[in-house]
């Protein structure tokens, strides 16, 4: 990953910085902002050039999105009958846009539909990758809605210098057994990739509303939320508008039907890691002047490297990542090198007690350990110093294999032919479109 603050002008390399403006990169102090963009994510460098963590809550302020409180779970417990997810219950589902919206409507009967994706830039998902899409099973099980999930293999090959457009389609394949092995319905779910459904067959719809994005967005705008210059190539200034299409049920004729003024109003939600926002931000914005639903949205976190909290788990480096295809075997060795809380000594450990707040194998049981109980009782040892660092390393990678086992014997039995038919342009279970009276 580029150096926060670096601008690389290769072609096809975005420069890191992005989304945030190049003024506020003081140019005399070291001090570096935090970075979040779909193509960069860093917590930025303080005053004495050290890397610092994500800092979320001032991710909130300055995409200008909405925190999720407690006030919220509680509504979305009562609307859905469900009690929050961990990730919810533990604030790595922390902000959004417009969930109150979808909430209200869902209560007056109103269905919508979730949208999520992936960009296939590697044959093997790790478990970082995991977290949207666990997360987004749990909101189709909730709500009992449709999902349509995305493949980008156009996106990663417009944006790669050495990747080809046969490998990136091939990744999308072996992608979407990883992200069937979730546990997706295939009754309420529709899986597509760009290659083939938009410049495929089945897409006609859907380039049309990637045409009418692409004609309101300005070069400009896209040099403003994603940081490009001129040495970014066409493709990527055309991919927003591809990425955006996907949120509008108009683009899905053959799921939500044809009559283009009831389809026009059914609202999409979208589970995402925060990189993702810049893309959504600006659908958002162009939405109603195509006199359609702005799409909301759902922000999870990063889960963090094993590097430490300053950087999100990432595909593109090895050494950060724990991948859902690694074996007992090399998750154990992993998370034995991963960053530690921990005292230097075992006697200095057991007098001032274990940091959680940046020991990664106690970070992934708080992603990854269901038992809230179990998981205090963890903290609280830890930080007395009464658990030594060995044995939260060892109790975090059990709570792994335990995680990647299961997903390995769910993956076994997604067959190609199972994804044929998530693959394949039909009908989903999707009851009671929006009544006119309710709009
Ligand atoms: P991609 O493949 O980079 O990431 C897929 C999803 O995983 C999230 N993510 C993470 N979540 C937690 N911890 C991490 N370390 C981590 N790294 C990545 C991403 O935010 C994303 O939710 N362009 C997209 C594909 C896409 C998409 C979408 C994603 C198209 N439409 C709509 C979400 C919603 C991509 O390349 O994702
Ligand atoms: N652009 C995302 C990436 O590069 C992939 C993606 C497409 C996505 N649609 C999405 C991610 C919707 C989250 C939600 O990672």
């Amino acid at each position: 990953m580029a150096a926060p603050g670096d601008v690389p002008d290769e072609p096809g390399q975005p420069p890191g910085l992005t989304a945030l403006s190049f003024a506020e990169q003081s140019q005399d102090k070291k001090a570096k902002e935090q970075i979040i963009t779909p193509f960069d994510v860093s917590g930025g460098v303080d005053e004495q050039g050290k890397a610092v963590a994500i800092d979320y809550n001032k991710l909130i302020d300055k995409f200008g999105s909405q925190r999720i409180d407690a006030a919220l779970l509680e509504r979305f417990e009562k609307v859905t009958g469900h009690r929050p997810h961990r990730l919810m219950r533990r604030g790595f589902v922390f902000s959004h846009r417009d969930l109150n919206i979808i909430l209200d409507k869902y209560e007056k009967g109103i269905p919508f539909f979730l949208y999520t994706g992936r960009g296939p830039s590697s044959d093997s998902m790790h478990v970082g990758h995991s977290i949207p899409f666990e997360f987004t099973k749990f909101l189709q099980d909730a709500f009992n809605v449709p999902l349509i999930i995305m493949l980008t293999d156009d996106e990663k090959f417009f944006h790669s210098q050495k990747l080809t457009l046969k490998e990136c389609k091939q990744f999308a394949l072996q992608n979407a057994l990883d992200i069937i092995a979730i546990g997706f319905d295939v009754k309420k779910t529709f899986i597509f990739a760009d290659t083939d459904f938009i410049y495929g067959g089945d897409g006609r719809a859907f380039s049309e509303v990637i045409m009418e994005m692409g004609k309101k967005t300005t070069n400009n705008q896209i040099k403003g939320t994603f940081g490009f210059n001129d040495s970014n190539n066409i493709l990527e200034f055309a991919f927003p508008a591809i990425q955006s299409a996907t949120s509008f049920a108009k683009s899905f004729p053959f799921i939500f039907g044809k009559d283009a003024k009831k389809v026009a109003k059914i609202p999409c939600l979208i589970p995402c890691a925060i990189d993702q926002d810049p893309y959504f931000r600006q659908c958002r914005d162009y939405a109603p002047r195509l006199g359609l639903v702005k799409p909301a949205i759902i922000h999870t976190v990063f889960l963090p490297s094993l590097r430490g909290a300053e950087s999100k788990m990432s595909a593109s480096d090895p050494d950060s990542t724990i991948l859902l295809s690694d074996t007992d075997k090399q998750i154990q060795k992993k998370i034995g090198k991963a960053f530690s809380g921990g005292q230097d000594t075992q006697e200095l450990h057991r007098q001032l007690g274990g940091r959680t707040a940046v020991d990664i194998p106690f970070q992934y049981l708080s992603f990854f350990l269901e038992d809230d109980a179990r998981l205090e009782e963890i903290k609280n040892a830890y930080e007395k110093g009464e658990m030594q660092s060995g044995e939260m390393k060892m109790t975090a990678t059990k709570e792994l294999q335990a995680y990647v086992a299961a997903f390995r014997e769910r993956r076994k039995t997604t067959t190609p032919e199972v994804r044929d038919e998530f693959m394949r342009p039909r009908q989903l279970t999707f009851t009671g479109m929006p009544s006119e009276k309710d709009q």
